[in-house]
């Protein structure tokens, strides 16, 4: 069985490698959640396994892994993109924002809060990488000093994250949310 396929089981252990697997290394730097990090990256493993396998980071979730559904979006360089399609080392030298990194302190984001209120997640699954779509949307509009943001923008964000349970209209209710209680 494929560690992928036990690690993202509910409630199961996260077992190690096998030894095969971790023999190509190679170093990777870069800035995870504002701080340096140094791992040594198999070769060819994709962003999303070395978050979820090495560093342990698991909010960004693997759904598909082949860039269809959006569960394992993280900022790179304030830019969403899918983990799962992006080799680790290209990010060598770069930033990157997980889910973990959203709030600070333990205190939720703004999205984190107004995704609570509006009941935006069931599973929850594919959560993560709605508010990863979702603060890019925002931090981008406030970096270009927009005032006002719509229904059809947010869904243009949003589109290439898939939810099976809510139906949209909660989470897009949910980002605008947030950005007017931020703006
Ligand atoms: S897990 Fe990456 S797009 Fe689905
Ligand atoms: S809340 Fe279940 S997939 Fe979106």
């Amino acid at each position: 069985m494929d560690n992928r396929d036990v690690e993202t089981t509910p409630g199961r252990p996260l077992p190690p490698r096998a030894p095969a697997e971790v023999a190509q290394t190679s170093l990777l730097r870069f800035v995870l959640n504002g701080e340096p990090v140094i791992v040594a990256s198999p070769a060819h493993w994709s962003l999303l396994e070395v978050l979820r396998y090495q560093l342990r980071l698991t909010g960004t979730k693997q759904g598909c892994d082949k860039g269809d559904c959006g569960a394992c979006t993280v900022l790179l360089d304030g830019r969403p993109i899918n983990s799962c399609l992006l080799l680790a080392l290209e990010v060598e030298g770069r930033a990157v924002q997980t889910v973990e990194g959203l709030g600070v302190g333990g205190t939720p984001h703004a999205l984190q809060r107004s995704f609570d209120r509006a009941g935006a997640a069931q599973c929850g699954f594919c959560t993560p990488g709605m508010l990863m779509s979702a603060e890019a949307l925002l931090e981008g509009k406030r970096a270009r000093g927009d005032t006002t943001i719509d229904t059809a923008e947010i869904a243009e964000a949003l589109s290439g994250n898939l939810c099976r349970c809510t139906g949209y209209t909660k989470i897009l209710s949910a980002v605008a949310d947030a950005w007017r209680a931020t703006s």
